[in-house]
């Protein structure tokens, strides 16, 4: 798939298109600056210089894709899904945006109650569909390949056909996807990374995750 990834100069946006590139899509590098986005493309070349890889402006990046994920700190993703809006419309948007207060390691909530993904529905509710996903896959080991990521991805979404396509998208960046209900879900999830973020500082680790037991396959 032809990905855009809005905020891709991050640590998270970069190492999940990373990890889609290799495994043979195609990445936009989205940035506020151009320049900057495709400072970002050329960085990720180096390290796969047969990967489809070019980096833009977010507005661009959105423009030229089939499918748009969203990867920037909460108090940025209103301004950057407004600027990028005219470009989404009927492309599935992926959000890994995990809200954090001034404590990164205590639960933030929301004024509105809601979930960051589903404030991003609401604000994209007459353009397209929201899945939450990856809000707790850390950065950390994203950028080696060889590294087996011990946890999995939970994938929150109302339609199943679009969790389908982020299952394998999952796949594809070497982890398990697990389709954990609707977007009102989320909250939890995105929760949840305070929870992980707590684990790695209490125990002096880079990567806690979560496993989900119980499953047949
Ligand atoms: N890092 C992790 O381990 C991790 C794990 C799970 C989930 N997440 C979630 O993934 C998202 C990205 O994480 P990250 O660590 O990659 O974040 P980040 O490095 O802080 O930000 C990602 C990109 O967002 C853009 N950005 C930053 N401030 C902005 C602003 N005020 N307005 C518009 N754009 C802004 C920047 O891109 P440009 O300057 O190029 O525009 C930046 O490179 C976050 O929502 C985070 O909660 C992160």
């Amino acid at each position: 798939m032809k990905i855009a990834i809005l905020g891709g100069t991050g640590d998270e946006g970069f190492g999940l298109g990373y990890r889609w590139a290799a495994a043979g899509h195609e990445i936009i590098i989205g940035s506020r600056k151009t320049a900057k986005g495709a400072q970002a493309a050329v960085s990720m070349r180096e390290r796969l210089p047969e990967g489809k890889i070019s980096g833009t402006d977010n507005l661009s990046a959105a423009q030229q894709a089939e499918l748009v994920v969203l990867s920037v700190p909460y108090w940025a993703q209103a301004s950057t899904l407004e600027s990028v809006k005219a470009a989404l419309t009927d492309k599935l948007l992926v959000t890994v945006v995990a809200p954090t207060g001034e404590k990164a390691a205590r639960v933030h909530r929301l004024e509105s109650g809601l979930s960051a993904a589903e404030e991003a529905q609401n604000q994209l509710s007459e353009v397209t569909r929201v899945v939450a996903a990856f809000q707790n896959i850390g950065a950390h080991h994203l950028l080696d390949l060889e590294h087996e990521l011990d946890c999995d991805v939970l994938v929150c979404g109302d339609k199943k056909d679009d969790k389908a396509i982020v299952l394998q998208l999952c796949k594809d960046a070497g982890l398990r996807g697990v389709n954990v209900g609707a977007l009102q879900n989320a909250r939890a999830v995105e929760e949840l990374t305070a929870v992980l973020i707590a684990i790695n500082v209490i125990h002096k680790v880079k990567s806690a995750g979560i496993r989900i037991t119980g499953l047949v396959n």
